[in-house]
């Protein structure tokens, strides 16, 4: 009797915060046994410490076009959590998805990590808007230009859908935050740090004090790391208990949030924690607005971290997506954080992801 086939998955990122965590849950599924799941590194050294764990690493780089290109013509299914804005990389995948469907008949599946920045305005820290992007209403999804961040990518994945050969699911994160866990991260193939928080702990470390742009009046949503991983596990069990239940193509926007702060709040919460730790140089908790110079010198000059990027994520919770750590949980995470030192360089890796995205 022949064994029965596994279910081909690629995963792209895995060496990532998000990524690592996604993999860590899926090597832990109660169905891991029928996974047959190939890793896409950069570093050798990594491949190598990821072998024992049953994965098929492979070593190159998303910017191998017809690599990747083949590595997704073999997947059924595709995790991709390396870079919301790489649209050629997302182009090679959807072509090796077609080529699967074009010679198995079947319709494979991409799950892609976008983020919440593709809802961003111009506020710089000025107002906390009214708008309230809903992942059910499409009306207002698709209101959304090809401008925005991220969005030149989710939409060649959702034209894709429309075609026919490939099922899609687009997860988008807001500010995801806590520190990565686990035995990727003690092997020393994870990457344990976010991105929003440690990068702002590191300028504030900096300057001795909080940090907002303007008033800090701006909202984001917040998602911790366990949570938003779980997300994909729930997403890929429902998609396969009923490949036609789960939203998926223009329906296939997850938000993933569980409340929203605003910069402000983060700043005050950095500030307190640089006062209980002796780092704070001024006198008062208060968070201070970024001058200039500091926008330049931390942010590549980015306003980013003012703008509104508000969200309900209502089309995960209707396939059972339970989140349970919330905004308090959050904003007492950033003293330990803080704590444990692993933000050092944080705000130089977003200058350079910053340099990269804007070609400078
Ligand atoms: N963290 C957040 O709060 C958040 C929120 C919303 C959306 N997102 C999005 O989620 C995605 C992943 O974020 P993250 O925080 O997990 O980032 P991360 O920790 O920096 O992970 C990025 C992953 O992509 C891999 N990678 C990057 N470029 C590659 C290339 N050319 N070829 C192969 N692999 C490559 C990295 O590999 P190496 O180990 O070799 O560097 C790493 O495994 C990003 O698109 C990010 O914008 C993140």
């Amino acid at each position: 009797m022949s064994p029965p086939l596994k279910t081909n998955i690629l995963i792209t990122g895995a060496t990532g915060y998000i990524g690592g965590t996604v993999l860590r849950r899926f090597l832990a599924h109660p169905n891991a046994s029928s996974f047959s799941i190939t890793a896409l590194v950069r570093s050798p050294e990594k491949a190598t410490k990821l072998r024992p764990f049953g994965i098929i690493p492979v070593v190159g780089s998303t910017a191998n076009l017809p690599f990747l290109e083949d590595l997704a013509s073999k997947a059924d299914v595709v995790l991709a959590m390396t870079n919301a804005d790489d649209h050629s990389a997302t182009q090679a995948i959807l072509r090796g998805l077609r080529t699967h469907h074009n010679t198995t008949g079947n319709t494979p599946v991409l799950i892609h990590t976008s983020g919440t920045g593709v809802l961003t305005d111009d506020a710089k820290g000025a107002y906390a808007s009214e708008v309230i992007y809903d992942d059910t209403n499409l009306a207002q999804l698709e209101t959304l230009p090809p401008t925005q961040l991220h969005r030149k990518i989710d939409l060649a994945i959702i034209n894709a859908d429309a075609e026919g050969y490939v099922r899609s699911y687009i997860i988008i994160p807001s500010t995801v935050w806590g520190l990565a866990t686990g035995p990727l991260v003690d092997l020393g193939v994870q990457n344990p740090i976010s991105m929003q928080i440690p990068v702002l702990i590191d300028a504030s470390v900096d300057r001795g004090q909080g940090g907002m742009v303007g008033a800090g009046k701006n909202l984001w949503g917040n998602v911790n790391i366990e949570d938003i991983a779980d997300l994909y596990i729930i997403l890929y069990d429902a998609i396969v208990a009923n490949p036609d239940g789960p939203g998926h193509g223009r329906s296939g926007l997850y938000f993933g949030e569980n409340g929203e702060h605003s910069l402000y709040e983060v700043g005050r919460a950095v500030s307190q924690a640089l006062m209980a730790t002796d780092c704070l140089k001024g006198e008062s908790a208060e968070p201070t607005t970024f001058t200039k110079e500091e926008i330049a010198l931390y942010f590549m000059g980015s306003e980013s971290y003012g703008t509104n990027a508000r969200c309900k994520s209502k089309r995960a919770r209707a396939i059972g997506w339970r989140p349970v750590r919330g905004k308090a949980d959050f904003l007492s995470s950033i003293k330990s954080e803080l704590e444990d030192g692993r933000w050092k360089g944080a705000a130089k890796k977003f200058a350079d992801t910053i340099r990269i995205a804007h070609r400078l």
